[in-house]
């Protein structure tokens, strides 16, 4: 008796060169279609690329929108993001089109934690500034009162937002001798490292306030001109969550108006902002860096490791281990 083979399904993936065996994995059993190269697709590029498959594995970076879905066709099954932060995808244009969408918390919370902290310490005590003077042959003879930050001993630390990053950014901060607390807008619990607080209360009394909250319409230019007159002049604002929860132009103004001590931004709206003139880029107090929150080789090939079990789970008709939250 002779039957027809039946059809591997088909995954595509939106970059070729990712780190680890995750997409080795999901080769080994599915039909597997990588972008050719590192070069994000354009969204035509992608939707080309997604026709008639049953998966799609993609970075934060990646737009996924009711066009893309609509293009993937009725067979796509699951979009599985390499990625915690999910601002760049239609969840509900998904659902309706019964498709899951995949995140990977847990895998990139001690990375991510690590460059929030990195952030606090660069801004706090002025070391990019410190080193920029190196560089130009500005050491100049000891002095007392040269190339002077502020204690991150002793100083409150604000935690916006309460999930595995920020508990993560807490626990290293209790390491510094920090006092930590943190708002979050439904769960108002203490717990052994912090201590729930207002969000007004948060802003007047940190010394260090750093942002994890994800992007979503409620937390868009949640820190804005109103926000930062807010916060001590003596105060940090550091943001490792996504660009778009800070005002940009406001955080600049307070910054140019000695209103806020320094600033710390890993995101920034825009991504990627590549103009060497850029004002982000040349504010003495601001230290910036391009998105490197989860950039070890170890947490990225565990995020794309993670999006892989994803696919896997799904198109073996499975629980997704990490489904963004319903
Ligand atoms: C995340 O995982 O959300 C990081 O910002 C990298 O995209």
């Amino acid at each position: 008796m002779s039957g027809t083979p039946s059809r591997r399904p088909r995954v595509a993936v939106s970059r070729t060169g990712l780190p680890g065996d995750g997409v080795e994995r999901l080769a080994a059993r599915f039909d597997v279609t990588s972008w050719p190269r590192t070069a994000p697709p354009t969204p035509a590029e992608l939707a080309g690329l997604v026709r008639g498959c049953e998966g799609l594995l993609v970075l934060g970076s990646d737009r996924v929108d009711a066009a893309l879905l609509d293009a993937a066709g009725p067979d796509l099954r699951v979009v599985a993001l390499a990625s915690m932060g999910y601002d760049g995808v239609d969840v509900a244009a998904a659902v309706e089109r019964g498709v899951v969408i995949t995140h990977t918390p847990d895998v990139l919370a001690e990375t991510t934690a690590d460059v929030a902290m990195a952030l606090i310490l660069m801004a706090r005590r002025r070391l990019p500034a410190s080193m920029d003077a190196l560089r130009r042959g500005a050491w100049g003879a000891f002095r007392m009162d040269s190339f002077l930050g502020l204690d991150v001993q002793g100083a409150t630390l604000g935690l916006i937002g309460y999930g595995q990053i920020a508990r993560a950014v807490a626990r290293r901060a209790a390491g510094f001798g920090m006092r930590v607390r943190h708002h979050h807008p439904r769960r108002k619990e203490d717990d052994e490292l912090s201590r729930w607080v207002p969000f007004d209360e948060l802003l007047r009394t940190s010394d260090v306030v750093s942002v994890h909250t994800p992007l979503t319409r409620e937390t868009q230019g949640m820190i804005g001109a109103t926000e930062l007159a807010r916060m001590k002049p003596t105060a940090t604002l550091v943001n490792t969550g996504r660009g778009g929860v800070v005002d940009e132009e406001a955080l600049l103004a307070a910054l140019r108006r000695g209103e806020l001590h320094s600033a710390g931004l890993d995101v920034m709206t825009g991504e990627p902002r590549t103009s060497p003139s850029d004002p982000l880029f040349n504010e003495p107090h601001l230290v910036v860096l391009p998105h490197v929150g989860s950039a070890t080789e170890t947490t990225r090939a565990a995020m794309v490791e993670l999006a892989a079990r994803n696919v896997e789970a799904i198109l073996d008709g499975r629980c997704a281990p990490t489904p963004v939250p319903g």
